[in-house]
């Protein structure tokens, strides 16, 4: 194809996508996606301008690391440089580059050899930039690629202030865990299975995260190794700044007991208990639990609290399970998709339990589900693809449980 061909199809790909969009984080997560297809690269990010605080954040990020955990002052680094300026900036080898002090490529997994980046201008403003790295076959970023990437950027720009899309960050986040180079192998056959090939994500505090990705992409085996149910086999986990990646026993047993709470597609209730002495059975085991009145109160099954679980419908049971997980007072709870056997109202029930609680208490959640419409509730969505992160996307505006149709 001829590169003036090319520069159409993709121009016509992308005013395609925006003529439709209803919010901002489809206009720029679809633009992105375009981009960097387009620009046959090996990642990319759009960062946004809080002009209340002048301060810079990722958004949206395609590709295998984490930079989400960054916020940048306006003017600062190179995506504070074109933000600023307005001005395009193209590096041809990172790693000598001096603009890249304090900026999103280091200690992320990715290592950034040419990069593009490009402002997001809407022709008032400049309202953040498009950062694009490393084309795939090794070689440059050439003019009409450049060319290419200012003005997909710039129509994203003009469509998200032509909707009065606004932009406001919470930035105040603080990291819960990190998981960095994370890979996982399970002996197979007389090989090994690489399940995980280097996971770098991080996890706040009090944020909902949603994780999808297909049947077998590694969503259980990361969860599991974030819960301490499972080893990793290479890379580091560090919880709330302590190195957490080959624990002692004593150390797991203390951590999964009182740091984690489960919640399982299966809600693995004792049948031989009522609700609410599943709920104590587990209170039991822990420090300094909260009242099991109050957990059982929280998912609203106060009334069942004397009933068994053959007595309760599935909802009530994942809500009981809810109770259970909470009642430890968790830092962490780990959903893994707790709706799946669920039909829709009940479904919207437990969802409801679940963002009730976090919102309270301040938990955060990571939730592995394999509904779409679910993860417009969280704070970031991430997509897993073969055992890597595929993109990360925060949500401006996380609706709750009881908006969410499907
Ligand atoms: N204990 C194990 N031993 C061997 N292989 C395993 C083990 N646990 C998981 N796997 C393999 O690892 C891969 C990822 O599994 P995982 O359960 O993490 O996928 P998933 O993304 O949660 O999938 P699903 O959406 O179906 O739950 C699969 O190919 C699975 O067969
Ligand atoms: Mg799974």
């Amino acid at each position: 194809m001829s590169d003036g061909t090319r520069y159409t199809k993709a121009t016509w790909r992308i005013m395609e996508q925006l003529l439709d969009v209803e919010d901002m984080e489809e206009a720029l997560s679809g633009s992105l996606e375009i981009i960097v297809e387009v620009l046959e690269s090996e990642a990319g990010a759009i960062w946004l301008l809080d002009s209340k605080t002048d301060r810079l954040s990722p958004v949206y990020h395609i590709g295998p690391a984490d930079i989400s955990n960054i916020s940048i002052e306006n003017g600062i680094g190179l995506e504070g440089l074109v933000t600023k300026t307005g001005k395009s900036v193209v590096i041809s080898d990172a790693a000598s580059d001096q603009r890249f002090e304090g900026t999103v490529f280091d200690d992320n997994g990715l290592t950034s050899k040419t990069v593009i980046c490009v402002p997001l201008n809407n022709l008032h403003d400049n309202i953040g930039c498009v950062v694009i790295v490393n084309k795939k076959d090794g070689s440059s970023f050439d003019d009409e690629e450049l060319r290419l990437a200012e003005h997909m950027a710039s129509l994203a720009a003009i469509t998200i202030d032509e909707k009065g899309f606004t932009v406001e960050l919470d930035e105040s986040k603080e990291v819960l865990a990190s998981l960095r180079g994370i890979t996982k192998e399970f002996p197979s056959g007389d090989g090994v299975l690489k399940v995980l090939k280097g996971i770098n994500l991080d996890i706040y505090k009090n944020e909902f995260v949603v994780i999808l990705g297909e049947s077998g992409c590694g969503k259980s085996t990361m969860m599991n190794i974030v819960g301490g149910m499972d080893f990793l086999t290479d890379g580091t986990l560090t919880i709330e700044g302590k190195d957490f990646s080959h624990p002692s026993d004593a150390e797991l047993t203390k951590y999964r007991r009182q740091y984690i709470g489960f919640i399982f597609q299966s809600y693995n209730l004792m049948p031989n208990l009522t609700a609410i002495e599943n709920v104590r059975f587990i209170a039991e085991l822990v420090d300094d639990p909260m009242s099991c009145e109050e957990a059982i109160a929280s998912v609203n099954m106060t009334d069942r609290a004397n009933n068994y679980p053959g007595q309760m419908s599935g909802g009530q049971q994942q809500r009981v399970s809810i109770a259970r997980a909470l009642v430890k007072k968790p830092k962490l709870i780990l959903a893994d998709e707790p709706t799946a056997a669920l039909d829709y109202s009940t479904s919207i029930e437990v969802l409801t339990a679940i963002e009730e609680v976090v919102k309270k208490q301040g938990t955060t959640v990571m939730m592995v589900t394999h509904n779409g419409e679910i993860a417009k509730m969280a704070d970031r969505v991430i997509k897993v693809r073969n055992g890597k992160i595929a993109s990360i996307k925060k949500n401006m505006h996380p609706l709750h449980a009881a908006e969410l149709v499907w």
